[in-house]
């Protein structure tokens, strides 16, 4: 699925978002730097967008960028992320406690086995080091029917006719509302050996960042 969209991701991210992309990645970012890391991975890195942005605001560190998906690597490979790397998030190919930080943005959610996919975070970042899972929410209050409608109407039909791939955002969207959210989330994440886990609505809770620490 991810292979059939890779050419034309990075746009249909920035127009279906209405540009809010970029801010989520800059929390993410910000909240990274004041954390000061030498390692960090960008699991389910895609077309390395956040990579590169965390290279950009964390110079001096070691920043590799992993995805399972070669043609979503292909298009990273344009962008200013040296280290890439093909890995499947639930078998990570790093040793114990590699990272100070671990990064996924969009990708969790996507993963076969959560809980698989956690402990493998869980297991590759070092004790007080940290990670920061953003992915979609649904916003809860008023804009909770508008904002269905679109996902599940009008998003398809649109990055379908973006990319090609009407199948892929149609899963988009039932993806979100089966993925965890908020104490949920927070709770599968402390299960697998973070602390401190909080959940952090961005964009009136159309995303989510949750960050945690590394027991
Ligand atoms: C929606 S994209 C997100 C890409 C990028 N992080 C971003 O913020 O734009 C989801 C990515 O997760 C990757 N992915 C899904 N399951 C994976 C797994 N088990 N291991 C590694 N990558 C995976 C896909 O290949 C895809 O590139």
């Amino acid at each position: 699925m991810f292979a059939g969209v890779a050419p034309r991701y990075d746009l249909a991210n920035q127009i279906l978002s209405l540009g809010l992309d970029r801010s989520w990645r800059k929390f993410v970012c910000r909240r990274v730097a004041a954390w000061k890391p030498s390692r960090i991975l960008d699991l389910a890195t895609g077309s390395g967008v956040l990579a590169e942005e965390l290279a950009r605001t964390n110079t001096g560190s070691f920043v590799v960028g992993a995805d399972f998906c070669i043609p979503m690597l292909k298009v990273a490979r344009k962008r200013d992320v040296e280290h890439l790397i093909v890995a499947d998030g639930l078998a990570l190919p790093f040793a114990d406690a590699s990272f100070d930080v671990i990064t996924v943005a969009f990708g969790l959610r996507n993963m076969a086995f959560l809980e698989r996919a956690l402990a493998e975070l869980a297991r590759t970042t070092r004790s007080g080091g940290h990670v920061v899972i953003l992915d979609f929410s649904l916003p809860s209050g008023p804009l909770l029917p508008a904002y269905r409608f679109y996902l599940h109407f009008v998003l398809p039909r649109l990055a379908g006719w973006l990319t090609g791939e009407p199948a892929a955002y149609q899963y988009l969207g039932d993806s979100i509302e089966s993925f965890p959210r908020g104490t949920a989330m927070t709770a599968l994440m402390e299960e697998a050996g973070f602390v401190n886990a909080i959940a952090r609505p961005l964009s009136g809770g159309i995303v989510t960042a949750y960050l945690a620490e590394r027991g």
